[in-house]
């Protein structure tokens, strides 16, 4: 793992100390992002909002390139939520603006790292050029065989479940299928994720508390990582650090761990060098 950020983490620093802890084997399948904060980041530096949104961007790119070269599998960022359309004209625009941006100077790297970009959310309720844009780049990556970037845009947990509810009772409706084979397997197929893996991992900034309607059914055994980091200042260190954390947790999804000698439970097992 370390070779993948051979030149861009300097020998002896932090990070390499940090990634040298990293369990390869114990790695999140699925990293969820609320990233919040853009604005309170930016009013301490007594500047606009849209600075705010700016600097976050480039955390994203951070945090895309540590993803990858991790070897993640899936990353889901929540960019932009149905309830946001609430915000001041200008600064939604300034945050399609970012996004076009976004799309035009990021797609290039995507493709050449092997990423493949999908939007989840109501794409249709988007401004039409900025469509065209997400259209592109999920089909010019849909071949793509390395992570998954999947970006939360005009996003809600409850619209993608009624979008989901939506789409099975019209199969019911069809005859194709009978209201008791419905289940929860079958629900994940009508998801904006449908085929993906649920958040193992799912990291908030700046300290807030909540989930913000972000991807309700999914994150049901998710591990909650917060953090009083706002969005802009979150990078490398601070997704390895969340990485690290999330390793030393012990999951237990509603049963109890099963102790693999005497009284030692699976993690002080590991540390005894046992497994
Ligand atoms: C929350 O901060 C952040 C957002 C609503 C938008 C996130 C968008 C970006 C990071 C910009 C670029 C994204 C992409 C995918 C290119 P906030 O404004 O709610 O902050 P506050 O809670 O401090 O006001």
């Amino acid at each position: 793992m370390l070779k993948d950020f051979e030149g861009i983490v300097k020998q002896g620093s932090h990070d390499e100390r940090l990634l040298l802890q990293i369990d390869q084997e114990k790695l999140p399948r699925h990293v969820a992002v609320i990233m919040d904060g853009n604005g309170r980041w930016a009013a301490r530096r007594r500047r606009p909002r849209a600075a705010g949104h700016r600097a976050g961007a480039e955390s994203v790119r951070a945090v895309v390139e540590t993803s990858a070269r991790l070897g993640i599998p899936v990353l889901t960022l929540y960019a932009f939520s149905t309830e946001n359309w609430k915000r001041p004209d200008a600064e939604v625009q300034a945050l399609m603006a970012l996004l076009r941006e976004y799309m035009r100077r990021e797609l290039i790297a995507i493709k050449k790292n092997n990423i493949r970009f999908r939007v989840i959310g109501r794409i249709e309720e988007l401004d039409p050029d900025i469509q065209r844009g997400l259209h592109e780049g999920m089909l010019e990556t849909a071949e793509n065989t390395g992570m998954q970037l999947n970006i939360g845009l005009n996003y809600s947990g409850r619209a993608e479940l009624i979008d989901a509810i939506r789409s099975i009772a019209g199969a019911v409706r069809r005859g194709e299928v009978g209201p008791g084979e419905i289940d929860e397997p079958m629900l994940d197929r009508h998801l904006y994720t449908a085929g993906l893996p649920d958040p193992d991992l799912l990291i908030r900034t700046s300290g807030e508390m909540r989930l913000s309607n972000f991807m309700l059914w999914q994150v049901a055994y998710s591990e909650i990582y917060v953090t009083d980091t706002f969005w802009p200042d979150f990078r490398r260190t601070d997704f390895l650090t969340a990485i690290l954390e999330y390793q030393r947790r012990e999951r237990r999804y509603g049963g109890v761990l099963e102790p693999t000698v005497s009284g030692a439970g699976p993690i002080l097992t590991r540390k005894l060098g046992l497994i």
